[in-house]
């Protein structure tokens, strides 16, 4: 069977989400996680568009060994040359250039010719060709680009020495069928040696069904992102393309490198990193995907699994054993469960851990493999530990102004105020802002049960506008009222580090 290369663009295209930004170290954590997942590219940043995004590419690149490590340019000789500078120290470095080809880009946002494109196209080429080997070239907004000069731009750039044409439905105005079309064109006018790829967007909710149908028409390489994420509506999400080209192989008969046991785990590493949560419904990774509600359905289920289910939960790392362990529970066996959920931890961490296992225990009675995953992506990735919830103590009712009295860790110093609010979470924020002296917008306020029963953990995600740089940040715990504060810090904690950094983002594409 055929491979299907699996180019990942979480990082570059899925970090241009709206609210979600992350540090050059949680972005090499994610690299270092979609390594044991197998892709085969990591697109790791837009060097030209941020110090940070620079940082980035250049810690993944000296870092995360064994695929291919991309760095995105615009057609020009500074972009180029900050993205070669951030791939310096990289085994495996690709750079992808990109310049937009489609008549109302031409016209309105580039003002050039369609000769002037072909110019441009072959002298960045043959400049960046000069200094590295493996080119990706993108004609932006390629599925709305009259065809005949697609191939032309397609064939002058491979004329240069680039190696793979990504072909960008950029304003998902594809529709699977005319872009398979579209597709078979180009495998039939571009020599074979070139690797066709696709890099679909979601705004109609079609990313994957294009890109599926882009395989079937000859397309070798797929650009995805982890849950779907990236500008507007998205990209294509690379858990759906991989589980169905493994599910319907006997359609698709071509295979990929991925280890699917490693796309749960995946998953949420970029939703808590990221701030984003996974819909409920979401194919593959969302928590209600291998639910079944309806008696019928569970009766099914019981007689045969395979009535109702056409893959298993384990395939994609979900594992659903319960009351493993609880509040008699040692740490050799927490340990050992750890390690089987496939966790490395140093002692410092597992001591942490155990700490916080212990502590739950005593509320919960059942601690479930959901339950440690989230103590683990907690206390393995602490979001920017500028400020910490030490304490809080609320007073509230329905004939009390609710108050709250919050004592924070910055450091070594130890802060504490109180205020009052319309509720428990307001007066508690209002603490908070007294503390820090911010003044933060609260956007968007969201809670979810993330494990079961009455004594769930709950998580709360919260989206909040400081001095207009949006940040998101989530806390759990089976208090709500924790959970809350936990979350409004941790986005204030990324609006400090978001700050020092200066990051400016370059939201071009
Ligand atoms: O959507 C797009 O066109 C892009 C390109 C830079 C590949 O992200
Ligand atoms: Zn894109």
């Amino acid at each position: 069977m055929e491979k299907i290369i699996i180019f990942d663009t979480t990082l570059r295209d899925g970090e241009q989400s709206p609210g979600a930004s992350l540090t050059s170290d949680e972005k090499l954590k994610i690299a270092l996680q979609l390594e044991k997942l197998g892709v085969d590219v990591i697109e790791a940043g837009f060097p030209a568009a941020s110090e940070d995004d620079a940082k980035a590419v250049k810690k993944i690149g000296e870092k995360v060994k064994n695929p291919v490590i991309c760095a995105l340019s615009r057609c020009k000789d500074e972009d180029i040359e900050i993205a070669l500078k951030s791939l310096e120290k990289c085994k495996k470095p690709r750079l992808h250039l990109f310049l937009a080809t489609s008549e109302i880009h031409r016209k309105y946002k580039l003002k050039k010719a369609k000769s002037e494109i072909i110019k441009l196209a072959r002298e960045k080429v043959r400049f960046a060709k000069k200094y590295i080997d493996d080119i990706e070239f993108s004609p932006e907004d390629a599925s709305r680009t009259e065809p005949e000069f697609l191939v032309e731009v397609a064939n002058t750039v491979i004329e240069e020495g680039a190696k793979t044409i990504n072909i960008p439905d950029t304003v998902g105005y594809a529709i699977p069928e005319e872009f398979g079309a579209l597709i078979k064109y180009l495998k039939e006018n571009l020599p074979e040696n070139i690797i066709i790829s696709v890099h679909c967007h979601n705004d109609l909710g079609l990313a994957v069904a294009n890109s599926l149908t882009a395989i079937l028409n000859g397309a070798r390489q797929v650009e995805c992102t982890i849950n779907g994420i990236g500008e507007r509506a998205g990209n294509a999400s690379l858990e759906e393309i991989v589980m169905n080209l493994k599910i319907r192989k006997n359609y698709f008969k071509v295979k990929t490198d991925i280890n699917t046991r490693e796309i749960y785990k995946t998953s949420r590493l970029v939703s808590s990193l990221t701030g984003i949560p996974v819909q409920p419904n979401k194919a593959i990774v969302g928590e209600n995907a291998f639910r079944h509600e309806a008696g019928i359905h569970q009766d099914g289920i019981l007689k045969h699994r395979k009535t109702y289910e056409i893959m298993h939960p384990e395939m994609v790392g979900i594992k659903e054993s319960k009351l493993v362990l609880g509040k008699h529970s040692g740490r050799h066996a927490l340990f050992d469960k750890l390690e089987k959920l496939g966790f490395q931890l140093d002692e410092k961490q597992k001591e942490k851990i155990f700490e916080r296992f212990k502590k739950l225990a005593e509320k919960k009675k059942e601690i479930t493999d959901l339950d440690l995953i989230v103590i683990v992506e907690e206390e393995t990735m602490p979001l920017v530990p500028i400020y910490s919830l030490e304490y809080f103590h609320i007073i509230s009712g329905s004939s009390t102004i609710p108050s709250a009295t919050v004592r924070l860790k910055k450091g070594e110093e130890i802060l504490e105020d109180a205020s009052r609010g319309d509720g428990p979470v307001d007066a508690l924020y209002k603490a908070i802002d007294r503390i820090t002296k911010l003044s933060p917008v609260l956007k968007e306020y969201k809670i979810t049960a993330i494990t079961g029963g009455k004594d769930a953990q709950g998580e709360v995600t919260v989206c909040l506008e400081i001095d207009g740089i949006k940040v998101s940040g989530k806390g759990v715990s089976t208090d709500i009222i924790e959970a809350s504060g936990k979350a409004y810090i941790n986005a204030i904690n990324y609006y400090i580090a978001k700050k020092n950094l200066h990051k400016k983002h370059y939201k071009g594409t």
